[in-house]
C-alpha cells in the first residue's frame, strides 16, 4: 500500500514529552555540516540565555510531536538544485504534504543556508517558512537566509530568534544555565574551519593519462602534528588561494593598483591580497552582477536581474566567471567598494580518498579534478582545484576535517556494500575499500565506476584490479561513457542542454543491467552509497534505483519510492553529492 510512504518519524511511537510547550526545539537539516554547526551554535546561545532547548537532526525529529510543538526553529540548507538535505527529506515532505497538522499553537523561525550562485538559492527554507505560516504558525523571527559565508548572517539571525524565544517563554534576562559554559569548551578543537592546519603536500600526482581531456590529481597531505582525526567517509575542507594570474587579470581589467591598501571589516590589506586570499573571484554571484549592472547602466545586464529572466540569469551564472563580465562590460570600480561587494572566499570540501586505518591517521588522500578551461576568451579556474594542482613539494595547504556522519560504512563488517562513484565520486570508495580490508570485513564489496575513456580516465585502475584479485572487491562494473562514441558524431542535446548520445553508457545503465542482483543484495541488507555529481548523476542513479526496486521487488512506483525513502531514512542509502 502507498501507506508505506509514511516517514519513519511517524512510525516511531515516541510519546510527546510532558514539557513540550516549555522549551525551544531546534531542528537542523544538514548535508555538509554547516547547518548542523549553526544549529549547535544556536543551541549554545539559547542555553546561555537560560532557555530549555532540545536539538535534533531532521531525520530524528518525531513528526507526531509537531502538533504539540510550541517553539520551533529550523536551520536547513538547500542543495544546488533546491533540494533538501537527504536527512531532511522526510521532515520537509511531511510538513509540505497533506498529512501535516494545523499548527495554531506554533511559533517558529526558519534559517536557510544556501549558495547564491545557484538559481534556487534557499528554496527549501523559503517553502518551509511559507508552509509553516500557512498551517497557522506564527513567525518568531523573520525568515533568515545565509549564503556560503554564513557565519555573520547566522549569528545575527540566531540572536534575534533567541531573544524572541525568551520573550515567548518569559525567561528572565539573567538566567544562564549551567552547561552553557561546557559548550564553549566543546567547540574549542585544535584546528577547525576557522583555524585551519597548514598541511604539507606529500604527493601530487596526475592519475589520468597525458592525453586525457581533464586533469585529475591524487594529492596526499600530511596531518602530522595537527591533532586532526578523520574517518572513512569524511571530507577535507580546503581554504584555497586564487590563481595569481587571475588576480593580475582582475587588476588589469579594472585598472586598479594591487599594492593599494584597502580597509574593510577592520582589516587592512593590499588589494592584490584581498583578491588573492580573501575574496571569491572565480564564481559569479547575484550581488556582483547587480553591482556591475548598476555601474555600467547596461540595459541588457540590468534586464537579466528581473524575475522573468530567471533562466537566462541561471545560464549566465553557469557559463561565466566574473572576469568575463568585467572585460565585457568595463566599469569604473572603486577598490574599497569592490572588496565590500565581493563575497568572502570560502573553503571547498573534498571527500577523503583514504582510510586512516590503512594509511595512518596522520595522512589524508584526495582525488582532485582540476577545473581549468577556456571560455568567453578567458581561462576559467576552479579556486581550490587549481590551487591544489599547483601545490608543489614546498607548499602547505590550509585544511580542516569536515565529518560526515551520514556517510559511514556499516559497523557490522558482514554487511554487503554497494558503491556508485563515477568520476572523482570514486574518492570515498577508495577509502571504504581500504577500510573494509583493514577491518577484515567479511561482507561483499561491489563498486560501480564510470568515466569518459577506459584508456585515459580509469582512476586508480591498478588498485581496483589488485583489490579484485585479492577478493577485497567482489565486483567491479565499469561505464566508460565515450569509448563507444565516434569522435565525429555531434552529440544530441536533451531538454536540459546536456549531451545525450545513444552510444553513451553511464553507471546507471550498469545498475539496470544488474538490477536483479542489486535488488537481491539490498534485500539481504546491503548498504548503498552514491558519490559525485548531484545535478545529473545522483538524480539519474536514483531514477534507475526506483526502476530496479519496482521491477525486481514487484512494487508500484509509489511503493518503490517509499521503499527507497525508507532506505535513506535508515541510513542504508547514503549520498555524498555536490
Ligand atoms: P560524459 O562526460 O561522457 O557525459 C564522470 O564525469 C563520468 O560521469 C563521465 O563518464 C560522464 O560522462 C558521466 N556522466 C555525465 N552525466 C551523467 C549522468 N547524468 N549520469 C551518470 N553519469 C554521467
Amino acid at each position: 500500500a502507498a501507506g508505506g510512504a509514511a516517514p519513519a518519524g511517524l512510525v516511531a511511537m515516541g510519546e510527546p514529552a510532558a514539557n513540550a510547550t516549555e522549551r525551544l526545539t531546534i531542528v537542523y537539516g544538514s548535508q555538509t555540516g554547516n547547518s548542523r554547526r549553526v544549529a549547535e551554535q544556536l543551541e549554545a546561545r539559547a542555553e546561555a540565555a537560560g532557555l530549555p532547548v532540545r536539538l535534533l537532526r531532521a531525520g530524528a525529529y518525531p513528526l507526531r510531536e509537531l502538533a504539540q510543538e510550541r517553539l520551533l526553529s529550523v536551520v536547513i540548507s538547500s542543495q544546488g538544485d533546491g533540494d533538501p538535505p537527504d536527512d531532511a527529506i522526510g521532515f520537509v515532505e511531511f510538513i509540505a504534504g497533506k498529512r501535516a497538522p494545523k499548527l495554531p499553537q506554533l511559533k517558529f523561525a526558519v534559517l536557510g543556508l544556501g549558495d547564491s550562485s545557484y538559481p534556487k538559492y534557499c528554496a527549501v527554507s523559503q517553502a518551509l517558512d511559507a508552509r509553516l505560516a500557512e498551517l497557522g504558525g506564527q513567525r518568531l523571527a523573520e525568515l533568515g537566509e545565509a549564503d556560503v559565508d554564513f557565519e555573520a548572517a547566522a549569528a545575527s539571525w540566531s540572536a534575534a530568534a533567541v531573544a524572541a524565544a525568551r520573550e515567548t517563554l518569559a525567561v528572565p534576562a539573567t538566567a544562564p544555565r549551567q552547561g552553557a559554559a561546557l559548550h564553549a569548551v566543546r567547540t574549542v578543537a585544535t584546528h577547525s574551519r576557522e583555524q585551519p592546519f597548514a598541511a604539507a603536500v606529500l604527493e601530487n600526482q596526475r592519475i589520468v593519462s597525458r592525453d586525457s581531456e581533464r586533469d585529475v590529481r591524487h594529492v596526499e597531505l600530511s596531518l602530522e602534528g595537527s591533532g586532526l582525526r578523520y574517518e572513512a567517509g569524511d571530507a577535507v575542507g580546503v581554504w584555497p588561494r586564487n590563481p595569481p594570474v587571475l588576480v593580475e587579470q582582475w587588476l588589469a581589467a579594472l585598472r586598479l593598483d594591487g599594492a593599494a591598501e584597502v580597509e574593510h571589516g577592520g582589516k587592512r590589506l593590499p588589494l592584490a591580497r584581498w583578491l588573492g586570499e580573501q575574496r571569491e573571484i572565480t564564481r559569479l554571484t547575484r550581488p556582483l552582477v547587480a553591482a556591475q549592472a548598476a555601474a555600467t547602466r547596461h540595459a541588457g545586464l540590468q534586464r537579466l536581474l528581473e524575475p522573468e529572466q530567471r533562466a537566462e540569469f541561471a545560464a549566465l551564472l553557469e557559463s561565466h566567471q566574473p572576469i568575463d563580465l568585467l572585460r565585457e562590460f568595463p566599469a569604473a570600480w572603486d577598490a574599497t567598494e569592490l572588496v565590500a561587494t565581493l563575497r568572502p572566499l570560502t573553503p571547498r570540501l573534498y571527500s577523503i580518498a583514504s582510510s586512516p586505518k590503512a594509511v595512518g591517521p596522520e595522512e589524508v588522500h584526495l582525488t582532485v579534478a582540476v577545473v581549468e578551461y577556456a571560455a568567453h576568451g578567458s581561462v576559467h579556474y576552479g579556486a581550490a582545484s587549481s590551487f591544489l594542482a599547483n601545490a608543489g613539494d614546498e607548499a602547505t595547504v590550509p585544511v580542516f576535517i569536515e565529518p560526515n556522519e551520514r556517510f559511514r560504512l556499516p559497523a557490522d563488517g558482514s554487511r554487503d556494500v554497494i558503491m556508485i562513484g563515477p568520476g572523482t565520486g570514486i574518492a570515498p570508495f577508495r577509502a571504504f575499500v581500504q577500510e573494509r580490508e583493514a577491518m577484515a570485513a567479511s561482507g561483499r564489496n561491489w563498486l560501480f565506476f564510470g568515466n569518459r575513456y577506459f584508456a585515459r580516465d580509469f582512476l586508480y585502475q591498478v588498485e581496483w584490479q589488485d583489490a579484485l584479485r585479492r577478493g577485497n572487491l567482489s565486483r567491479l562494473d565499469l561505464a566508460f561513457s565515450r569509448d563507444g562514441v565516434a569522435r565525429s558524431e555531434s552529440p544530441h542535446k536533451d531538454a536540459r542542454g546536456v549531451a545525450r548520445d545513444s552510444h553513451k553508457v553511464y553507471v546507471q545503465q550498469r545498475l539496470r543491467e544488474n538490477g536483479r542482483e542489486l535488488y537481491a543484495w539490498l534485500r539481504e541488507g546491503a548498504h548503498l552509497y552514491v558519490c559525485g555529481d548531484s545535478a545529473h548523476m545522483a538524480r539519474d542513479v536514483h531514477e534507475a534505483l526506483l526502476e530496479i526496486v519496482a521491477t525486481h521487488g514487484d512494487l508500484s512506483a509509489d511503493d518503490a519510492r517509499a521503499w527507497l525513502a525508507d532506505l535513506l531514512q535508515q541510513g542504508r542509502y547514503a549520498r555524498d553529492v555536490y
